[in-house]
């Protein structure tokens, strides 16, 4: 097994946790670090040994948080820096890791920097963000301008109130366009490891990083953006070498290149992601009508290329991205985590994913979700108001819940061995108890329609895994010792033989 990360990503599996929608218990509607804290044996219990929480920080909100204000507060809405330092703590305790969002390229128009670099007088901040020489100009982004003093417009980097923070153009070529070893752009670079190093000296445990490919500008090849990132990890290495970094960049070969220890396959850019779970005839529904060959093809091309480098990891879902279940049954949700959970790289599952939660269809928007609301409604813990996500009025929540009679609960999907959390939680035990299933191991692929067969192995094991979510009973030829894993299927393995029945996985060890 080849490595090139701390040892604690080798068998992490993460979970996704939305802060305002997990678990409240002050009682105002949103959740807090404190609810967190609270239910980290609940996550314990699935068989996850990580965290990623979305930006928890000072903010307006206008982008859920995505808008920062200041990197080193927590928002009072959830609590204080020392309830996160005590998260950080308690979820050591029980061997778990916790991993912040880091938001490099934007800040909000509320951030002290922005306020102070739309000075009309030059001072320490100028150079901050990305201006251009007179308001009369625009910058190659959207920009924002005619609203400060400063004669000049700001580059934006998403939505409105985010400007571009200034990393530096690779090929500078108009008079406002700055080197990347400018005198701004390093202090930029600087100010952000200063806010890693914040944060990692309290206990944290890493950063996924929001828009990691995008920071140096005029940077068609990301050559800039990769040399800036090898040296945020010779910082990390030289002073936090366990702490490790994902990116959202979805193009590995760059982003492992750049330093990061993983990188996501996503919704967007070429990764095929969508044609598995979200699209009319995705490959995990049992109709059997998909196609999982472009992104297995796009896989094995990222595989190829970064295979000891660093992990490729595949989420469930994020806050980004419509749920799961909008698209799948329970049945082929199963299916679709016996994948999700066999694969290499570290799996993140998006909180509520595990036990199906639904996309809440027809909500306003609410802090800049617009069509993601829907994907970021409160946790459903039990049966009790408000799903036992807070105690507030349910007018009050953060957003709508998914108010159908028998919406799906944690609680009792615990208790039900049939459930879809139960079949995570199993999926989980499989995978850390055999190597060859864990990030490091190897994949081979050996088919890519109904069903898709993959060979999982290690120094010490090999693992044939068989993933058949069309609705028909399919049969491969394998010399098994052992299913380890079997799913809504009877997988039974004759001489040399194994049938696995539609809607159903098996992990058989070689
Ligand atoms: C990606 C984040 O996942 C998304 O939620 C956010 O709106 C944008 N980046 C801007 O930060």
């Amino acid at each position: 097994m080849k490595r090139n990360n701390p040892a604690w990503l080798d068998n992490a599996v993460f979970y996704e946790i939305y802060p305002q929608s997990f678990n409240d218990t002050n009682g105002d509607g949103i959740g807090d670090i404190n609810g967190i804290t609270e239910k980290l044996d609940y996550i314990r219990e699935l068989g996850c040994n990580a965290i990623w929480i979305n930006p928890c920080f000072l903010s307006p909100f206008g982008d859920a948080g995505y808008d920062v204000q200041d990197y080193c507060t927590v928002a009072p809405r959830y609590g204080t820096n020392e309830d996160l330092v005590n998260l950080f703590n308690e979820a050591h305790k029980r061997d778990m890791h916790v991993i912040l969002d880091l938001v490099p390229g934007h800040t909000s128009v509320e951030h002290e920097w922005f306020k102070k670099s739309a000075e009309p007088t030059r001072n320490e901040y100028s150079d901050r963000y990305i201006w251009t020489d007179s308001i009369w100009e625009s910058t190659e982004l959207h920009c924002l301008r005619g609203i400060t003093q400063r004669d000049g417009s700001v580059a934006l980097n998403f939505f409105s109130m985010q400007p571009a923070l200034n990393y530096g153009y690779y090929k500078p070529s108009k008079s406002w366009h700055q080197a990347m070893d400018a005198e701004g752009p390093m202090a930029t670079r600087e100010a952000m490891k200063d806010v890693m190093r914040f944060w990692l000296g309290q206990g944290c445990d890493g950063f996924r990083v929001d828009m990691a490919g995008s920071l140096v500008k005029n940077d068609e090849d990301g050559k800039g953006t990769i040399a800036l990132w090898q040296d945020f990890r010779k910082f990390l290495d030289r002073e936090f070498p366990e702490a490790a970094i994902v990116s959202e960049w979805g193009e590995p070969d760059k982003s492992l290149l750049g330093g990061f220890h993983m990188d996501f396959l996503l919704h967007f850019g070429p990764s095929h992601y969508n044609d598995l779970f979200r699209c009319d005839e995705p490959y995990f529904s049992r109709r059997g009508k998909g196609s999982a060959k472009e992104f297995i093809a796009a896989y094995k091309e990222n595989y190829d290329k970064t295979d000891g480098k660093g992990l490729i990891c595949i989420p469930s879902g994020n806050h980004d991205m419509d749920r799961l279940a909008r698209r799948l049954d329970y049945e082929e949700m199963k299916v679709a985590f016996a994948f999700l959970l066999s694969v290499p790289g570290a799996p993140f599952i998006y909180y509520g994913d595990e036990i199906g939660m639904r996309y809440v269809e027809n909500l306003i928007s609410v802090e800049g979700g617009y069509g993601r609301t829907g994907s970021r409604s409160p946790m459903q813990w039990n049966k009790t108001t408000n799903a036992g996500f807070s105690s507030a009025a349910k007018e009050k929540l953060y957003i709508k819940q998914d108010d159908s009679p028998d919406r799906p609960d944690a609680e009792s999907q615990m208790k039900d061995e049939n459930s879809l959390r139960s079949e995570i939680k199993r999926l989980i035990e499989v995978r850390m108890a055999n190597p060859a299933l864990q990030s490091n191991g190897r994949i081979e692929f050996l088919s890519d329609g109904y069903p898709l067969v993959y060979k999982r192995s290690c120094d010490e094991q090999e693992i044939l895994v068989v993933i058949n979510p069309a609705n028909k009973p399919c049969e491969v030829c394998c010399d098994g010792k052992e299913i380890i894993y079997s799913a809504g299927a009877d997988a039974a393995l004759d001489s040399k033989k194994i049938t696995i029945n539609g809607a159903g996985a098996a992990f058989i060890l070689l």
